[in-house]
């Protein structure tokens, strides 16, 4: 029989007994929780950088897709309406776009939209900046012809809109001066928006394909598609498109009483940056308004992108009688699978996508060898 005594003094050692260990042994306390503590930190940083700002030092993995499928030829042949595809690759870095917390943009998350590419039997002029991005596109094409592509190795600082950058990044550092990520805030994003006029105008004077209609493409028009089993598609404008008029998708209505300024500090959008079309001759001439109009602005100070310089442009007070009209393109909710933003800034790419699609026998049949 133990005494109470003694029973306490069992207890007491034991509980000695396990709080050294607990605390200088190798599983002590503290350790727990600095491991603990390191573990959820790495894990969550890790987390963040990979699935939420996406910072991959690596590309994405590409869809060889020729070697399963193969094209068929008419989607090779040039339609009569044919139009040649620009596009641009400038890596920006990570930037926040947008003002929601984690709304980030990442080159790698630009790098797989871009792989939307490799399935567009459009041709495409491609202006890059780096040796290892014009080596990645290569792959993302080279299941289509090789004639169906041009890459053009650009500089950043041979592009016109890039001279801008002093002057912009000074009205972006005034206090005063609204701020939107990134239309406001980073200056090389500005001039990228504004670049987008440079290497369209390019290639519409250049006409590498000789094709009546050129159009611009965003790298990201088409980000729904990627990581989906959809077929090699094309793009042609759409029925009935009036040659002499430029195409853009609608975002919201225009108001055209509203004043330059208002729409340049208000971020105030009519028609999405997303896409472009136009016979070359009205391409070329837009181009060189467009130009002039970012010019006239800057000179008032007023700098954004150039969905907002485009809205300031056909606005009452700035409109010249020559400018081209535009014909906005307005997709519904559900359209073309489009939903929420996506119908509004993504529409005229669809429509093109679908003009195609209407014109073949079936929806671009695929054949499995
Ligand atoms: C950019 O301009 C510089 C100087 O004019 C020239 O040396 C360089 O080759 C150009 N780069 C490209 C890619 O055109
Ligand atoms: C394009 O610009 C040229 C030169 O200013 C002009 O002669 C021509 O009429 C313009 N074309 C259109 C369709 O506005």
């Amino acid at each position: 029989m133990l005494t109470g005594e003694e029973i306490i003094s069992k207890l007491r050692r034991r509980w000695i007994t396990f709080y050294m260990a607990f605390r200088y042994g190798r599983w002590s306390l503290r350790r727990l929780v600095y491991g603990c503590t390191f573990f959820f930190c790495t894990t969550f940083t890790l987390y963040y950088l990979f699935f939420v700002l996406e910072m991959i030092p690596w590309n994405p993995a590409v869809d060889h897709w020729c070697q399963r499928e193969k094209a068929p030829d008419y989607i090779l042949q040039p339609e009569a309406d044919e139009m040649t595809v620009v596009t641009m690759f400038l890596d920006l870095g990570v930037f926040k776009k947008g003002e929601q917390r984690f709304a980030y943009h990442s080159p790698y998350k630009y790098r797989k939209w871009m792989r939307v590419f490799g399935r567009l039997a459009n041709r495409v002029v491609a202006y890059i900046e780096s040796d290892d991005d014009i080596q990645f596109f290569r792959e993302i094409r080279s299941c289509l012809p090789a004639t169906l592509t041009k890459i053009i190795k650009v500089d950043r600082d041979n592009l016109s809109s890039f001279k801008h950058l002093p002057k912009i990044s000074r009205i972006y550092s005034r206090p005063s001066y609204p701020k939107y990520h990134p239309n406001t805030v980073y200056p090389e994003y500005t001039c990228a928006m504004h670049a987008k006029y440079d290497v369209l105008e390019r290639s519409a004077s250049e006409d590498y394909f000789q094709t009546p209609y050129f159009a611009w493409l965003d790298v990201g028009l088409f980000r729904n598609l990627d990581g989906t089993d959809f077929p090699i598609f094309k793009m042609v404008p759409p029925d009935k498109f009036h040659p002499e008029r430029i195409g853009f998708s609608q975002v919201w209505p225009q108001d055209p009483v509203r004043i330059p300024e208002l729409i340049m500090k208000e971020k105030i959008v009519w028609v999405a940056g997303s896409m472009v079309l136009a016979t070359q001759e009205y391409m070329l001439n837009f181009t060189r308004d467009y130009k002039l109009a970012v010019k006239e602005l800057l000179d008032q100070g007023l700098s954004n992108s150039d969905q907002e310089v485009i809205n300031a442009m056909y606005t009452a007070k700035m409109r010249k009688p020559h400018y081209i009209k535009i014909k906005t393109y307005l997709c519904h909710q559900g359209q073309l699978g489009l939903y929420g933003p996506d119908a509004r800034y993504f529409c005229l790419g669809y429509v093109c996508k679908n003009a195609w699609e209407k014109r073949v026998p079936q929806p671009a049949p695929v054949i499995r060898s």
